[in-house]
C-alpha cells in the first residue's frame, strides 16, 4: 500500500519485499535505522530473533538492496545496536567507503546498569559509494569551536598570529537529547530517533530536492527532517500504528480506515492531578516514560 504526494511516499510494507520495486541507483542519501535485535516492542511486535546470526543474515539482505538504490554518488548512515555494528562494518566496507564512525551520545539519568558500564551511546556508520564524488554541505552543519569562539584564543604558531576559528564541522561524537515524553516531537514509538541528529544527517548529506529514504521509518523523522529541509523521501514501515504516525507528521491523509489521524494526547496534557497527593503517580510516569510528568 502506498501513500504519496509528489513529494513524499509512504509504502506500508516489509522493507526486504519493498526495496526491489524501487529502481536502482535511484537515492541520494539512505538512512537506515532497523530493529536492533534487542527485544524491543514495536506495536506488539517484538523483535528478536532466534540467533545473533539470523539477525546478521536477514540485516546483511536489506544492506545489500541500500546499496543497490543508492546513486553513483549516494551516502549511507546505517545504525544498528553496539554488538552488531563491528559486523555492520565489516560487511559494508567490502562495497562501500566507510567515512566516519560516528558516535550519538546521549545523557541519562536513569540507572542503567550496576554491574558493567550502562550504555550512552548509539552508533551510526557513515558510507559513500565513492569517496571522491558525494554531497557534502559543510557550511550547513557547522558547530561552534570552543577555542575561537568563547575562549578567543590566539594561534602564535602561525607567521602571522590569527584568532582561532569560531566554527569546525562537528566531530564523530554527536550529542543529542534522546526523544523524551515531555518533548513536543515525542510520538508514541520505543526507539524514535531526535529530529536534530536527522537534521544534520540531511542537511550535510543530501541537497534540496534530492531524494531521501529510510527502510525502516518508525515515527518517519527522517522523512518529516526531509520534508522540513525541502528534500523529497520515501519511508517504508509495516506496522499500521507507525504508518499513520507517518501520514500524520508528513501531512499525506488527514484519516486512515475512517479514523482521524491525530497526536496521541500525552498524560500530562489531560491530567490535572496534586502531583503532592499521589507520588506514586510521579514514579509510574518516570518508570514509564523516562521522564517524571511533575517537576
Ligand atoms: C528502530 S525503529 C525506527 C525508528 C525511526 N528511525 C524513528 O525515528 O522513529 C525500526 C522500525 O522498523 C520497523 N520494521 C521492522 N521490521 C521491518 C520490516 N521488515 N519492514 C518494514 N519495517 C520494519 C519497526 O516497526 C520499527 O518501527
Amino acid at each position: 500500500m502506498e501513500y504519496r504526494n509528489e513529494q513524499h511516499k509512504i509504502i506500508h510494507g516489509d522493507a526486504l519485499k519493498v526495496l526491489p520495486t524501487l529502481p536502482d541507483h535511484s537515492v541520494d542519501l539512505i538512512f537506515a535505522d532497523p530493529p536492533y535485535n534487542i527485544g524491543k516492542n514495536f506495536n506488539g511486535h517484538r523483535e528478536k530473533w532466534d540467533s545473533e546470526d539470523d539477525y546478521l543474515n536477514w540485516c546483511y539482505q536489506w544492506l545489500d538492496l541500500c546499496v543497490q538504490k543508492l546513486k553513483p554518488n549516494g551516502s549511507f548512515y546505517v545504525m544498528t545496536a553496539t554488538q552488531f555494528m563491528p559486523y555492520f562494518d565489516i560487511y559494508l566496507r567490502k562495497k562501500l567507503e566507510v567515512l566516519s564512525r560516528l558516535v550519538w551520545y546521549y545523557d541519562s539519568s536513569g540507572v542503567q546498569a550496576k554491574k558493567y558500564y550502562g550504555s550512552m551511546y548509539e552508533p551510526v556508520l557513515f558510507c559513500v559509494k565513492d569517496k571522491n564524488n558525494y554531497t557534502f554541505n559543510t557550511n550547513d552543519i557547522l558547530v561552534q569551536a570552543k577555542t575561537g569562539a568563547t575562549r578567543k584564543l590566539i594561534d602564535y604558531r602561525k607567521a602571522i598570529p590569527t584568532v582561532y576559528n569560531s566554527e569546525k564541522v562537528p566531530g564523530n561524537v554527536w550529542e543529542f537529547a534522546r526523544v523524551r515524553y515531555r518533548m513536543d516531537e515525542y510520538e508514541n514509538h520505543p526507539t524514535q530517533k531526535p529530529v536534530a541528529l536527522l537534521e544534520r544527517i540531511i542537511k550535510a548529506s543530501s541537497n534540496k530536492g534530492d531524494l531521501v529514504l529510510d527502510p525502516f521509518s518508525g515515527t518517519f523523522t527522517t522523512c518529516y527532517v526531509a520534508k522540513e529541509l525541502g528534500r523529497n523521501s520515501i519511508g517504508i514501515e509495516w506496522e499500521d500504528e507507525y504508518v499513520k504516525i507517518g501520514l500524520r507528521r508528513l501531512q499525506l491523509a488527514e484519516e486512515y480506515k475512517g479514523e482521524k489521524l491525530q497526536k496521541e494526547r500525552r498524560s500530562f496534557e489531560t491530567k490535572k492531578i496534586d502531583v503532592q497527593n499521589v507520588p506514586m503517580l510521579n514514579l509510574f510516569e518516570e518508570q514509564f516514560h523516562g521522564t517524571p510528568i511533575y517537576q
